[in-house]
């Protein structure tokens, strides 16, 4: 019997044999049911053969079992010159890529980055750059408001205000966030990012202010020969005021940001002597400033995030 069972090639004779042994009616069965009838070495003897049949018959099983197993896996085979599903990789969006192309740009020239509240108080959006409350200047932004009088943040202005207000001066800093207004089409959505530039010091002219401006556009637009268009304009919160432009590839001149040079006032509102500490501010659209980058049409699509746009564009 113990032969058999090592010679036993498949798992289906094994259990058949097992049946046969162990089963109801099967030998050992019977003989263990005339075990009263033996002497006490002859039960020994059966109880002992009883156990090791059983045991082999576990140990074949497990034997075939497992030669089961591999006869599958060495059937089985792995091609590993085969192409891996195509795998989708996520990217960073268009707009944060290019918030920290600029945030690298500007804090390598000492700025450091600033944030503030998306809804803001009537102080930091408008009060404290001084546009009071009758200021016509207010029309130039249309602006949310809440019913608590807050407003949600229609200029990264705010942020040089908060900024003053916590570190006092002297002071380098760049603000960046959503800002909102009540405009929507190709080249306007009603959330959009804005970057803010402040350097207040003792002696910080208008000079140091275009010269930031043009390495700051050297470097994001990757151009060597950056020629730039001074308009004087008008910022409440600045005196002067200028635009700068831009001359692009094709010639064209492309409006690129405010700045200035900080208005008294505004010094004032935030406790800084103007007669000892003046100093520029600056800010624009990098959402703007992206699609220039990029060669992008409208803005809107940047909020969309359809991903086989984000695809196309290069993203
Ligand atoms: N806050 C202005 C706007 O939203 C942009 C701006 C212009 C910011 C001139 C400035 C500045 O700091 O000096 O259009």
């Amino acid at each position: 019997m113990q032969e058999q069972i090592k010679n036993i090639q498949t798992l289906e004779e094994l259990q058949a044999l097992y049946t046969a042994t162990f089963g109801k009616n099967g030998t050992m069965t019977a003989r263990l049911k005339e075990m009263k009838n033996l002497d006490n070495d002859a039960r020994a003897a059966l109880n002992t053969e009883n156990a090791t049949l059983r045991e082999l018959f576990k140990m074949r099983q497990t034997e075939l079992e497992n030669a089961v197993l591999m006869a599958g896996l060495q059937k089985q085979k792995l091609d590993v010159s085969l192409n891996p599903m195509p795998e989708n990789r996520g990217t960073l969006h268009p707009l944060t890529q290019s918030l920290s192309e600029i945030s690298k740009i500007l804090e390598s020239f000492g700025y450091t980055m600033h944030t503030g509240p998306e809804v803001e108080d009537d102080w930091h959006n408008f009060t404290a750059l001084n546009t009071p409350s009758y200021h016509p200047a207010r029309d130039m932004q249309d602006s949310f408001f809440l019913e608590n009088g807050n407003v949600l943040r229609t200029q990264t202005s705010a942020i040089q205000i908060r900024a003053m207000e916590s570190d006092g001066v002297p002071i380098k800093m760049f603000g960046v966030g959503a800002t909102y207004r009540k405009e929507m089409d190709a080249t306007h959505s009603p959330m959009f990012g804005q970057i803010e530039g402040l350097y207040i010091d003792k002696d910080i002219t208008m000079s140091d202010l275009i010269g930031d401006i043009r390495a700051f556009l050297k470097r994001f637009f990757e151009i060597d020969d950056v020629e730039l268009r001074i308009r004087p304009s008008y910022f409440p919160f600045t005196d002067p005021s200028i635009e700068v432009d831009l001359k692009w590839k094709n010639g064209r001149w492309l409006e690129i940001m405010g700045a200035g040079m900080v208005h008294p006032n505004v010094l004032r509102n935030c406790g800084v002597n103007p007669d000892e500490y003046q100093g520029f501010a600056f800010g624009f659209g990098w959402d703007r400033l992206a699609m220039l980058k990029y060669n992008l049409n409208d803005i809107r699509q940047f909020y969309d995030n359809d991903v086989r746009w984000l695809k196309k564009a290069g993203f």
